[in-house]
């Protein structure tokens, strides 16, 4: 009896083992980073700041916010990264007084400082670290990055995000190294996937097809797609139907229906579409209680093709009723 006893506790020990190596030395699933050389051209670099601004929102998050401004702008130094998430209550901002982070993680510093920022990354490490999920050292991201989106954006587009990164000035901030509790900090070993490259953008003469790749790699599926909470996959056949309710300084609001449903832009024109945008680009005073985490202030300097393909793209989903998620 009591040698059975040993046997198990030895034979469960020994598997905890086993996995824990295997996790060890073969997570996260990575490859070498590409050997590449972004070209800083003056058109690269414009294209890359357009994207990382307007569409991808790299700024947005690495990036302090002024949420007395509507939109809530991202406050120079851009790219310098954000105060950490901590295990104590986040004060003020997204998920104001809701959430608490298991351990500390700080939205890095992304100009190309040496010492406290992207410096000394090699370009495809970088991208490397955008679409496939893992650091200059090979760990996991925590998926608050969007990585798992980014998987999306062409090798150009990546390449010129990198060109204005490269052309940022470098800010001097230091970030403290993340810590992550048990079992978190195994878990999120377990998401980065190698990514299959080349990849392209579809071609702008479909705006259709284009649309769609905007409204992937610009997150509007992300937020405007009610999800289970549990397992934080979208509900089939509600994809951009809004309805998902999100936290900003004390007011719940819930993204809109973006199919062309009468609840959603059924009937709307593209034109409509565009002047929102337009509407609501402006830096303008607001109580930080009455602000939007939709960003206005990004997306409404999207150019008119890009707007408009992404209503392209909109009425061509099949049209379903809006509804709102519970809290
Ligand atoms: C929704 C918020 C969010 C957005 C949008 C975002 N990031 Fe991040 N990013 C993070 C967080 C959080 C981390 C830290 C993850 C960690 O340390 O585990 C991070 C880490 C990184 C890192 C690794 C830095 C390091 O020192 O380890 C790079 C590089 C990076 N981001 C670049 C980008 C770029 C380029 C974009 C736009 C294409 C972008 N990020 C958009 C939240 C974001
Ligand atoms: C970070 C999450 C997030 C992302 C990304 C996002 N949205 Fe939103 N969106 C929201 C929220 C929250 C609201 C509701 C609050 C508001 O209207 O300001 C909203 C509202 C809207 C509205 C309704 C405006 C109105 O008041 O009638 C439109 C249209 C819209 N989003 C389009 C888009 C498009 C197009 C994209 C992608 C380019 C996008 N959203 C990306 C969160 C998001």
């Amino acid at each position: 009896m009591k040698k059975n006893l040993v046997r198990v506790v030895l034979a469960v020990i020994v598997a905890i083992l086993i996995a824990w190596i295997g996790f060890a030395t073969q997570l996260p699933r990575q490859r070498p980073a590409a050997d590449i050389q972004v070209e800083l051209t003056a058109e690269n670099i414009e294209r890359g700041r357009y994207l990382a601004v307007n569409v991808l929102q790299c700024v947005d998050c690495h990036s302090e916010r002024d949420w007395n401004l509507y939109g809530g702008p991202p406050v120079e130094p851009i790219g310098a990264g954000r105060a950490c998430m901590t295990r104590e209550t986040i004060a003020a901002g997204v998920n104001a007084g809701q959430e608490r982070f298991p351990g500390r993680l700080c939205i890095r510093n992304i100009t190309p400082d040496e010492e406290t920022g992207l410096g000394s990354w090699t370009d495809g490490e970088i991208i490397r670290a955008v679409r496939e999920g893992v650091n200059k050292d090979g760990k996991g991201l925590f998926p608050i990055m969007p990585y798992f989106i980014y998987k999306n954006v062409a090798d150009d587009d990546i390449q010129a995000v990198v060109a204005w990164l490269r052309s940022m000035q470098p800010v001097r901030s230091v970030r403290p190294e993340r810590q992550i509790d048990f079992p978190m900090n195994m878990l999120v070993q377990l998401w980065p996937e190698p990514f299959d490259s080349p990849a392209h953008a579809p071609d702008r003469a479909d705006p259709v097809a284009y649309g769609k790749y905007l409204a992937t790699v610009a997150r509007c599926g992300f937020c405007h797609t009610p999800k289970d909470p549990q397992s934080m996959k979208g509900f089939e056949g509600r994809e951009f139907a809004g309805g998902m309710p999100f936290f900003l300084n004390g007011r719940t609001m819930y993204t809109m229906n973006l199919t062309p449903h009468e609840s959603g832009l059924g009937s709307w024109s593209k034109e409509q579409f565009i002047g929102l945008f337009r509407s609501r680009v402006a830096r303008v005073a607001v109580e930080p209680t009455a602000n939007t985490l939709m960003n206005w202030n990004a997306f409404g300097a999207m150019s008119d093709e890009d707007l408009g393909a992404l209503y392209d793209f909109f009425m061509t989903l099949p049209p379903v009723p809006y509804q709102q998620e519970p809290t």
